[in-house]
């Protein structure tokens, strides 16, 4: 039986060879790749500057902290996301306040994000869900109209903007569009994660970036989120051999989260594919689409009502609830691979603490009951989708 894995890396004789050299060059941690890397990946989203982190819950923890964002604060999210999002909320000390998404989307609901808002809300972070881009112009609106409630923490990068910091969890966005801008150069401070079962792999990995709303304070983020990175050392560990320069100053008790060079030379060599890796993944989705739409039990995914085009990282098929359990154990049982994004966070015992019931998320509850993530990969090939569309029709078929 052949096996049709879930999201399998994308990986070439190029990534293999970018690697071998970094592996050869005498400098494997983070050094001239990772820095031709983050260049490569400003220039792909049309942003000043990019920062990368070993991942996106790195990435999203250190905005936080560089934002001063901490005790007493209030962070606004959904809970139709992956523990990362709101466990970084918690690192920082603040309190994660969580709404639903919006019916007819995979995001956050601006208007209950209006109502949630307080004097201690801080930031809003959205979730780009299966690489659609949340709806960041409204979410921009509603921070702006809340300035009057808004009291920065002095001295931190809460007063540059004077009001909510709008925030993305792109871990699944990397490539998708909102209104002619690339996911990244949107939301005021967006995160994209390069895991194994990302779209863009380096096996463990993440990256950093912001609007132009922010581009008069890029030496401060990028000095910022490097400090905190690499435990406020003033100097990377490349800086501190060359030239004698060894002297290095500890400015703030930072954390530790850079990304190698063997990493991003995975990264660099995908980016320079990334194009045809989307447009394989947009294949894959127009397939399930065509073949799927047949079916009257099934909906197939669709597109928020804004402009955008999405990165193709899920196919979120919903099915009927009864059947969705069953149906993840027969496609396993022909070697299939589903998935469910995600088991809502509410249900999880880690956060029974912030006293949510699922009655409080109808939305997200009635999505949840009857999604399976179908298996999508650029390495995927065309017969392994069309097993995944064979098998799920005959199984459909027999129900
Ligand atoms: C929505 C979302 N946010 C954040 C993350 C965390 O990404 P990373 O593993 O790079 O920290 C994930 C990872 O699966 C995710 O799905």
């Amino acid at each position: 039986m052949r096996k049709v894995s879930f999201s399998p890396p994308d990986i070439t004789e190029a990534e293999i060879q970018a690697v071998t050299e970094v592996l050869r060059s005498g400098w494997i941690t983070t050094g001239p790749v990772t820095k031709a890397f983050e260049e490569e990946l400003a220039r792909f989203l049309g942003v000043s500057r990019v920062v990368c982190m070993n991942s996106a819950t790195a990435g999203m923890e250190m905005v936080l902290r560089l934002w001063g964002i901490g005790q007493g604060d209030e962070v606004i999210t959904t809970p139709l996301t992956f523990a990362a999002t709101v466990n970084v909320i918690l690192h920082v000390g603040a309190k994660p306040v969580l709404v639903d998404i919006e019916p007819g989307t995979y995001h956050i609901n601006p208007s209950l994000v209006a109502k949630a808002i307080t004097r201690r809300t801080k930031a809003i972070l959205a979730v780009d869900y299966g690489g659609w881009s949340a709806d960041y112009e409204r979410l921009l609106e509603i921070a702006e109209g809340s300035k009057n409630l808004f009291r920065p923490r002095k001295n931190t990068p809460q007063e540059w903007i004077g009001r909510i910091l709008v925030m993305a969890d792109a871990a699944h966005s990397l490539g998708a569009t909102y209104k002619g801008k690339r996911v990244g150069a949107v939301a005021d401070v967006s995160v994209f994660s390069f895991h194994a079962v990302k779209n863009l792999t380096t096996a463990e990995g993440g990256c950093v970036s912001w609007s132009e709303r922010l581009r008069p304070y890029d030496e401060a983020l990028e000095r910022g989120l490097r400090l905190l990175m690499l435990h406020g050392q003033n100097k990377d560990a490349r800086q501190k051999y060359e030239g004698g320069g060894w002297q290095y100053a500890i400015e703030l008790p930072g954390y530790k989260c850079n990304l190698t060079d063997i990493a991003s030379a995975i990264g660099l060599s995908q980016l320079k594919r990334y194009e045809s890796m989307l447009a394989k993944r947009k294949a894959h989705v127009e397939a399930y689409n065509k073949h799927l739409s047949r079916f009257s039990s099934l909906i197939i995914p669709h597109n928020p009502p804004w402009e955008g085009e999405p990165s193709y990282h899920l196919y979120p098929l919903r099915v009927p609830p009864l059947w969705r359990d069953t149906l993840i154990k027969e496609l396993a049982a022909a070697g299939i691979q589903a998935n469910v994004h995600f088991i809502p966070l509410y249900y999880h015992p880690a956060y029974r603490f912030l006293r949510y019931r699922a009655d409080d998320f109808p939305v997200t509850e009635a999505f949840y009951q009857g999604e399976i993530s179908l298996p999508l990969s650029s390495a995927h090939t065309e017969e392994e989708r069309e097993t995944v569309i064979r098998v799920l029709g005959e199984i459909v078929s027999s129900k």
